[in-house]
Parts: C-alpha cells; structure tokens; sequence
C-alpha cells in the first residue's frame, strides 16, 4: 500500500542538477486536473517560479506535469492505477488543482482518484487553517483578523471515507443502506499526537470536535485517545465541543479556538463552514499530510472544479497559492512557504475582490502581482503563522 520507492523525506534531492547549484531542489508533481484546476494552477505555477528565482529563499521547484483529468478518464477508464501512483511517487510534492467534470457521476473521480490518493501515500492529516487574512471581508459580522486564526486537523483516512457500507433490498420499497464508519485506535492516534504537536507550537489549546452525547462508540474512543495522549503535552489545554455546536461556536467566536481536531466526515464539512466565515472558499487551504515522509504529501484548495465559472480567468487562485505554500512548509522550507503567503497577505491587504469580475487583472493579474511580491521581497509576514508551526511532519513526530 505505502510507498516502498518513495523519495528521501525531506526533499533534498539533487541530482541532474547544474554542479554551481547548492540549494536543494524540490520536485513537485502538478495535477491540473478539470474546471478551474488549469487556471489556477497557471497562477501557482507563477508563484513557483518567483520562489525558484529568488535565490535566498534556499530552494529550487521543479514542477513536472501530470497528465490525468476527466477526458483522460473518460477516454481510458483510468482512475489511480500503478502507473499514475508511480509518477506520483516519483515527486516529493503533489499541487493538486480540482479534479470533477458534469460528464462523470459524481463519486467516481472523487473516490477513484482523491481518495484513493490519499489512502495509497498515508496522507494521515489534513491541515485547513481557517484565519482571516487582513483586508478580508468576512459574510459573518464581527469576524476579523484579530479574532479567526484556527486550524483543522482532519483525520484523512478513515471514518465514513473507507466506504464500506451496503444496500439491500433494493427497489422494494423497504431497501436498508448501511453506511459504515471506521475507527481504529493507532489512526486515531497518529492524527492526535499531531494535532497535539501542532497545537504546542501554537497557542497551546486543541478541541475535539466529535459527536460524543450520540456517537458514544467513536466520540468516547477519540476523547480516550486524546485524554492519554495529551498527557505527553503539558503545555497543551484540551477541551470537546460536539459537532452541532461547532456549528453555532465557529462563525460566532472563532476566537475560542486555535487546533480543532476531528473526524474525516465532520472534517469536511466543517471546513467548508470555516472557509465562509474566513473569507471565502477562494482563500481556503489545504495540506494532505503523509507524516513518516513516505510518500509526497498532497495539497489542494478546498474549492473543487468549480465547472460553472471555468475558463472565465477569474476564479480565485489564493486557496492554491496558500496550499503550495504549507506544502513547502511541511518539508522544512519553511521560508519559502512564508515569502509566498506574505505575498498573498499583501494582496489581500488591499481588499480586492478575491474572484469574479472584480478581481483586478482576473486570475493571472492576481498571479502576476503575488510573484511580483515575492520576487522584491518586501511583502512582511504574517503574525504568528501557521507555516512556522508546521515543521516537517515527520520530524515532529515522537
Ligand atoms: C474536500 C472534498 C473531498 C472530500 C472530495 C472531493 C473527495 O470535498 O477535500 O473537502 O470529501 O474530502
Ligand atoms: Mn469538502
């Protein structure tokens, strides 16, 4: 299942590459994908070359396309076969745009491909910050840059997300669905112990969201299992609030949290809650984090293909601008991925449009400005960063 070719952990990989070059190189697997995924990938593609050019960052991209979409799909019937694991396994990074088209049921590419993904390389994590970049406008009255800077551990593999399930008695009229939710303890745990870690180099407060009064079986597993764990972190606070309530408790007072940690399913859900009240889906992040580093980690916007507003050149490119950026974090260069969201910062400052019409100079302006920026270099980083918490994954790793 995991990945016995895999590349070094840490990206230092130099070989082909010119004798005068020091810095290390970062081989990084581009999957466009369908809708939106070419536009705003084009953008991410702008930002990687402004970090390559810019030599003090300390580190070289070297993005390789991958050639998969749904018209690949729908001309061969491929979904992630040996030969598209193995080109995946050959980079140390996956940028994901969005993979979804109208003409595929909904499902197949989702579970055939991203899911699959995530399973096949141990992405154990996903990390979706919800903060409120400043000269953001969030829809939710009172939510501000001083008040919404969280971030979601998503357990990525398990829960309702392994599928099994079945369905009898169909087309009775008394058919039975059975939808199942996995839960083992060492999943669990791998994913607590680091939210914990992440939690302890932040503000030191992590919360498990869960549905403890109802799901008795998992919610009590999960709240066992974090109860033990914490206490190899003494200097983090924990507490639980059920999912329901994180509902009402996220666009009210996102203050009240620093690291959530949840279940795959409320996962999701949440974090398309958290990208509203941070701003928008546009400016939503993610990081599919394989933590042993053996296989590439994954990132991706929350946004999918978005095929209504595809080709217009307006669709948001920040959600994967941000995610490049925790990608390149969560292999230590930290300093890179910093000078790319202090570039995004900057943008946002101005309080543009994030897409649409509005957005000045559509996706590609937005693209152009934001290399500009990292490119002089003078864009200030943000306060307090998640990027700077998120060391290589599986460095932090007890
Ligand atoms: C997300 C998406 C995916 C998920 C789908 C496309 C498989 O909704 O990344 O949030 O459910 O995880
Ligand atoms: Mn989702």
């Amino acid at each position: 299942m995991t990945a016995d070719s895999a590349p070094p952990p840490n990206g230092e990989k130099s070989e082909d590459q010119p004798s005068c070059e020091r810095r290390p190189s970062i081989d990084i697997a581009v999957l466009a994908g369908d809708g939106i995924g070419p536009e705003v990938i084009s953008a991410a593609e702008d930002v990687m070359e402004a970090v390559s050019a810019r030599t003090p960052l300390g580190v070289g991209l070297r993005p390789r396309h991958v050639d998969y979409d749904a018209d690949v799909y729908l001309k061969t019937g491929r979904l992630f076969d040996d030969a598209l694991r193995e080109e995946l396994l050959s980079s140390q990074l996956i940028l994901f745009g969005a993979l979804g088209d109208p003409r595929v049921a909904p499902g197949i590419l989702e579970r055939g491909i991203i899911l699959a993904m995530r399973t096949a390389f141990d992405q154990a994590v996903n990390v979706r910050p919800v903060r409120l970049y400043s000269g953001v406008e969030s829809p939710v009255r009172g939510v501000n840059a001083e008040n919404c800077d969280l971030v979601f551990i998503r357990e990525n593999l398990e829960g309702a997300y392994t599928g099994g399930g079945s369905t009898t008695h169909r087309g009775t009229g008394h058919e039975v669905a059975l939808q199942e939710s996995v839960n083992t303890e060492p999943v669990i745990r791998r994913a607590t112990r680091y939210a914990l870690g992440l939690a302890s180099r932040r503000r030191g407060h992590l919360t498990l969201c869960h549905k403890t009064n109802i799901l008795t079986a998992a919610g009590d597993l999960w709240w066992r299992v974090l109860q033990d764990e914490a206490r190899h972190f003494n200097d983090v606070d924990i507490d639980q609030v059920n999912a329901d309530a994180m509902c009402l408790h996220l666009p009210y007072d996102p203050g009240r949290f620093d690291v959530v940690l949840t279940d795959n399913l409320f996962g999701d859900i949440l974090t398309d809650l958290g990208a509203m009240v941070q701003g928008g889906i546009g400016l939503s992040a993610s990081a599919n984090l394989n933590l042993e580093g053996t296989a590439p980690s994954m990132v991706e916007g929350v946004h999918g293909s978005a095929p209504d507003i595809a080709g217009r050149g307006w669709a948001s490119p920040f959600a994967t601008i941000l995610s490049l950026a925790m990608g390149l974090a969560s292999l230590g260069h930290t300093e890179a991925g910093i000078a790319i969201e202090s570039a995004v910062a900057a943008e946002l400052s101005g309080g543009v449009p994030i897409s649409g019409v509005g957005l000045p100079g559509g996706t590609a302006g937005a693209a152009e400005r934001i290399a500009d920026r990292i490119a002089d270099g003078t864009a200030a980083p943000v306060p307090h960063s998640l990027l700077t918490a998120l060391t290589p994954s599986h460095s932090s790793m007890g």
